[in-house]
């Protein structure tokens, strides 16, 4: 198969998120309490930042109409999902205002925790940084929780398992 290269711009929006599929990452639901209830949203750009002190961060797209909300949040949480919880992820991608048909409870800090993920990381917001059509979002993590189990993974527009082999 030929190679495609090119210069990102308007005619390759396609070629860019195809080029950027290519990296598989695991899936997010990041949550928040906003004036009109809890809001959630699917999100893959998750990433470590700072082991001391604790950071971590993850970027909404501007013209996400969860963006306003997100970006003045005081407080969020990133829910790491489990290989079986891909009917999750869709269904905050699709609605961020759907908890009814979820399981979840609020933290001390008012936060709506999403039950059953693999992992959590409850933040207090330190930044909220301009990257161009998104913003970029960094989280100084207050709690934290694990369980044993398997990660869902994104990879070219798909959802799939992890496929572990010695490094
Ligand atoms: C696997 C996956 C990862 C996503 N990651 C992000 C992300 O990191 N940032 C983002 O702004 N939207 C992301 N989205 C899109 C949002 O989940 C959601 O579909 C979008 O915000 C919908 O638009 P709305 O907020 O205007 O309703 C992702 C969607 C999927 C399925």
């Amino acid at each position: 198969m030929s190679e495609t290269t090119f210069t990102p711009g308007p005619d390759s929006a396609r070629d860019f998120r195809d080029a950027l599929g290519c990296y598989g990452t695991g899936v997010t639901v990041v949550t928040t309490m906003s004036p009109d209830g809890p809001m959630g949203m699917t999100a893959n750009s998750f990433a470590s930042v700072s082991l001391d002190p604790a950071l971590v961060l993850w970027s909404p797209a501007k013209t996400s109409r969860r963006h306003t909300i997100f970006a003045n949040a005081s407080h969020f949480a990133i829910h790491i999902m489990a290989e079986d919880q891909d009917a999750l992820a869709r269904h905050f991608a699709q609605q961020g205002d759907g908890f009814g048909a979820v399981d979840w409870h609020l933290s001390e800090e008012n936060l709506p925790i999403l039950d059953g993920c693999l992992a959590r990381f409850e933040c207090a917001t330190d930044a909220v940084h301009d990257g161009g059509d998104h913003s970029i979002i960094v989280g100084r993590v207050i709690r934290a929780a694990h369980r044993p189990g398997r990660g869902l993974i994104f990879k070219q527009g798909q959802y799939g398992g992890f496929l572990g082999r010695d490094a």
